[in-house]
């Protein structure tokens, strides 16, 4: 057996699927766990592929079994752990081994520990797809130095999901934090992706009386148009569950109190740090707080009464094209911040490189991002509402999002990141708004001064004498 170049630690769900990968695509891998018993048994469990594994008991045998200079990959939940783990390695790695924290990281302790002077090389890169994904394809979104990309690249490109067209979707999208950033935006995109779906989804069951079976059948007969893509497809794979315990759907049994690990809220957080509007990602987050207060939604409800009955007037249809309006208005920001982002952080964040790695492997992979790579490839600076292919696609489904958003206003139901995509689509289609009576408070109660239309020089208004 060929000694190991690389070594991995950590063999949760997702280390030992990332473990498997490596070892399935031909690198021989020696593996090591905090607590030796899973580090056998994923051992035992890796049948064709044991010979490619090495099991190893402490962390000195780990690194005594890679070859020089070795490669690490960290899969050990973010914060304190990946730090102790690397304090662990400073004694037994030298300035030519590299560390790759695979976890889902905030980008900030990312750059920290780049910037901190560890006495190996140091990576941080984002991986999407799951348990399956981390298995058979993720998608890779590599931060570190130019040269150790390079050094990794035939790897990680190797595990990495493939995309129609045979690319691989890893790739480097920047110095130090900046793959766990562009991680980050992913899953504060997937986090909107998932809350419109739901609301799509409430409009069908409460406004239109959908039954879940029904539901289920329109993601399906969606998946296959525009809105080709993962998370309307396990949509409609998580609506047709049937559930053994009730005999009835699984969908009407489960608790709707989502759960959340922090990663979206980075982004919002991130995003208000750069001065970045991402309205339909703030909402979604903010949906999945709302969710959490069951007990406060139960008493509103005691008080206020549930939506009104039946939506009239409304297809599937609508809702159909009310997503994809949402959707490409969620995509919109989130490049746009992302690029504000480089800008800021003095990172030529490559934006049709970052669609193109979201093709395949990742949560929100989609057909659409083809079409969002190829626009961003014309243009990367120009916002995706304005590329020509997408402004036509808005003009043909916001009509129908207007309905939608109208209707679950009328009706009491809450689309939150539908609507907000809406308003934000509104400002941004608006030459003249309405920040000169913002600006008309300012100056009024705090001498800040406006600029006027015709350009003279009065920056106040008659209350500056007084
Ligand atoms: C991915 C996902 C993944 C994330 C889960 C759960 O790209 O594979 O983004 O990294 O951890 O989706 O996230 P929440 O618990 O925050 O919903």
């Amino acid at each position: 057996m060929k000694t190991p170049e690389i070594g991995l630690i950590g063999l949760g769900t997702m280390g030992a699927a990332l473990a498997m990968n490596i070892a399935e695509s031909g690198f021989p891998i020696a593996v090591w766990n905090r607590t030796t018993q899973v580090t056998r048994d994923f051992h035992a469990s890796a049948g064709d592929l044991a010979e490619r594994v090495t099991p190893t008991e402490s962390l000195a045998d780990l690194v005594a079994a890679i070859k020089p200079p070795r490669a690490i990959i960290l899969m050990v939940p973010a914060g304190p752990a990946v730090d102790d783990q690397l304090a662990a390695l400073s004694g037994l790695l030298g300035p030519d081994d590299l560390v790759i924290d695979a976890g889902n990281a905030n980008f900030h302790d990312t750059n920290r520990r780049n910037a901190a002077g560890l006495p190996f090389r140091f990576m941080g890169i984002g991986v999407s797809g799951g348990e399956e994904g981390a298995r058979h394809g993720p998608a890779v979104m590599a931060g570190g130095t130019a040269k150790d990309w390079a050094r990794m690249a035939p790897i990680l490109q190797a595990i990495a999901a493939r995309a129609e067209d045979g690319t691989p979707c890893a790739d480097h999208m920047g110095p130090a934090g900046a793959g766990h950033f562009v991680k980050a935006v992913h899953n504060g995109i997937e986090y909107a992706d998932m809350q419109m779906i739901a609301e799509v989804y409430g409009v069908m069951r409460d406004g239109l009386g959908m039954g879940a079976k029904a539901i289920g059948a329109t993601f399906q007969l969606w998946d296959k148009g525009i809105l080709r893509s993962y998370l309307v497809e396990i949509s409609g794979k998580v609506a047709l569950a049937d559930d053994a315990a009730s005999g009835g759907p699984l969908l009407d049994v489960i608790l709707d109190a989502a759960g959340q690990k922090g990663t979206g809220r980075w982004t919002v957080i991130e995003a208000q740090n750069l001065a970045a509007p991402i309205p339909v990602i703030e909402a979604a987050v903010m949906a999945r707080n709302v969710s959490a207060r069951l007990a406060e939604r139960a008493a509103g409800e005691a008080l206020f009464g549930t939506a009104p009955a039946r939506v009239e007037g409304l297809s599937p249809d609508d809702l159909e094209q009310a997503l994809i309006a949402g959707k490409i208005l969620c995509y919109a920001q989130g490049f746009a911040m992302m690029t504000a982002a480089g800008a800021d952080f003095g990172w030529a964040l490559d934006m049709p490189a970052i669609a193109r790695v979201w093709r395949a492997g990742c949560i929100i992979r989609s057909a659409m991002l083809n079409d969002m790579a190829q626009a961003l490839a014309e243009d990367a600076g120009r916002n995706l509402m304005l590329a020509p292919f997408f402004a036509g696609l808005l003009r043909q489904s916001v009509p129908a999002l207007r309905r939608v958003v109208a209707a679950g206003a009328l009706h009491g139901l809450a689309c939150p990141a539908l609507s907000s995509g809406l308003a934000w689509f509104d400002m941004m289609r608006t030459a003249r708004g309405t920040a000169n009576m913002i600006q008309g408070q300012r100056d009024f109660f705090g001498l800040h001064g406006f600029k006027r239309l015709d350009g003279l020089d009065l920056p106040h208004g008659p209350w500056a004498k007084v």
